[in-house]
């Protein structure tokens, strides 16, 4: 870290020595505002982050870093669409995709107008099939959505779509298939009638092999219950590649355009969320890209350290870099976003998952963590044996909607009160009783990180919100880190090797 960087890193290394004599539990005895003051809201959420080893002083330093590395200056190049992505010279605006018209930023009001003209296609379309005027062979109704693509053209999505299941009614099922696995296409398409399935081919290269593959077989499999031409009302694209999406059969005005200033694992804001639409109507898909401008809009606005992205950024760095913690465990206690941590394994984990920086040298210190986790209750009877008494250091992220989506108060009593407890036992562990000849098994250490994100209940606005917060999280990282979030490189190789040994 060249520069005041390196002055504020040695700062906070020599800061870490210090906070490594205190502990949580200390903490708090010696501040009974902590819990308060060490929260912070924003678009719906509210990131409690009081139960991590930091005070005053180390705040400090962060605005420090965030001063040195211009990181607001940072935001408003990427919302104003700068070629933040250097290696590939592209814009990065994946705020744009749910800007409101009027708020767009002057310098990119074209392509606002372009996002604008395709959300209404969106619109138009998820509406038509939901009203049943979209109809397939045979005059029959769509019923059944399957959705090709895979990485960014398909978690996002698939994320969003399960997230709502509990939140929205959806009268059309929409099915995911990414993996090449013929399994998955078989599970799929036995249970379906042609008639009535509308197939979405999401690929913004429109080469990724694993989708054209399933595209291909989901063809046949129409092909056999009727002719080419039928095809029409059965196949939409989404691409930024429209020839070769119109060279595979879909018709013009069903391929839905995408661009090349949107990274895979930002397109579900893009038409890529169109099943969401379609199964729970344009209005929540809305919603849930409402949400996503609000936190754009708490990002670009709060100063730190009121700002809850930059918070988790610089909370994740002092955990990877000063404490060498290798992964990050997101645990949503909301069965709905059971999908998340794999939706955030690829958007940490692409973006960040780099070793040289924008200049392309290598670069001399931790960056991107592996990103794991599952939903509670579950992990605790699974993994989380290894956070509370395991050698690896592990922050987590507990998210935690206040109140459910359904009438079982019994349930969700319970569910809150178990990540709580959770949260109790990781930061205040406890002692083995004297004598208790099996002391050193049962002690627990604590002084265990976590932060907690509430929300007052799960809805397409706090939805949109905590994935938008997560994006901006990654983005602040790489920004300290000086690594491009926006480019893949890694993935290409095994790509290429992958076609050889086929052939
Ligand atoms: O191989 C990685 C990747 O390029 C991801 O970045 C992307 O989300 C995914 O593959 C799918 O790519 P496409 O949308 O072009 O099919």
């Amino acid at each position: 870290m060249p520069g005041v960087n390196d002055i504020v890193w040695q700062a906070l290394a020599t800061h870490r020595a210090k906070v490594a004599k205190t502990s949580l539990v200390e903490l708090f005895d010696g501040d009974p505002d902590r819990a308060a003051r060490y929260c912070i809201e924003g678009a719906g959420l509210r990131l409690d982050y009081s139960k991590n080893l930091v005070t005053d002083e180390t705040l400090n330093l962060f605005s420090r870093l965030i001063d040195a590395n211009a990181l607001p200056q940072r935001v408003q190049e990427m919302i104003e669409g700068e070629r933040v992505n250097v290696t590939e010279r592209r814009q990065a605006l994946h705020t744009l995709l749910r800007t409101r018209p009027n708020r767009v930023p002057e310098p990119i009001v074209d392509l606002g107008t372009d996002v604008a003209t395709v959300l209404e296609r969106v619109d138009r379309i998820s509406g038509d099939i939901r009203a049943k005027r979209w109809r397939g062979h045979s005059d029959a109704p769509i019923t059944d959505i399957v959705h090709l693509g895979i990485g960014g053209s398909f978690l996002g999505p698939q994320m969003v779509t399960t997230a709502l299941e509990n939140v929205r009614r959806s009268s059309i099922r929409t099915h995911y298939v990414a993996n090449v696995d013929g399994h998955h296409i078989d599970g799929v398409l036995k249970n379906l009638s042609q008639k009535s399935t509308l197939v979405v081919i999401a690929s913004k290269t429109f080469t990724t092999q694993e989708t054209l593959l399933n595209a291909e077989t989901t063809r046949a499999w129409l092909l056999e219950k009727m002719e080419v031409a039928d095809l029409e009302n059965h196949l939409i694209a989404v691409s930024a590649n429209t020839r070769a999406a119109m060279d595979f059969g879909v018709a013009e005005e069903n391929v839905l355009p995408m661009w090349d200033w949107v990274g895979g694992r930002f397109s579900l804001w893009s038409a890529v969320g169109i099943p969401i639409a379609i199964a729970y109507g344009f209005k929540t898909f809305r919603a849930v890209l409402d949400g996503a401008a609000a936190m754009d809009a708490h990002f670009e606005e709060a100063p730190f350290p009121e700002n809850i992205p930059m918070m988790l950024a610089l909370l994740g760095i002092w955990h990877i870099n000063f404490h060498n913690a290798e992964s990050h465990a997101i645990i949503p206690y909301d069965h709905g976003l059971r999908l998340l941590p794999n939706h955030l394994q690829q958007l940490d984990m692409e973006s960040n998952g780099k070793s040289v920086n924008t200049q392309g040298r290598p670069v001399a210190y931790p960056t991107g963590p592996i990103v794991w986790g599952d939903e509670g209750t579950n992990g605790q009877h699974a993994f989380h044996q290894l956070l509370h008494q395991g050698k690896r250091f592990v922050p987590i992220d507990f998210i935690l909607p206040l109140r459910p989506n359904h009438d079982r108060i019994e349930h969700h009593d319970w569910l809150v009160a178990n990540c709580l407890a959770q949260i109790r036992a990781l930061m205040a562990g406890q002692p083995a009783p004297r004598d208790d000849r099996a002391a050193a098994h049962s002690s627990i250490p604590g002084n265990r990180p976590s932060n907690l994100i509430t929300m007052d209940k799960l809805t397409p606005e706090t939805l949109g919100a905590l994935i938008a917060m997560y994006e901006h999280k990654v983005f602040c990282q790489a920004t300290i880190w000086h690594i491009n979030p926006f480019d893949q490189f890694g993935v290409e190789l095994g790509k290429q090797i992958g076609k050889s040994i086929y052939s």
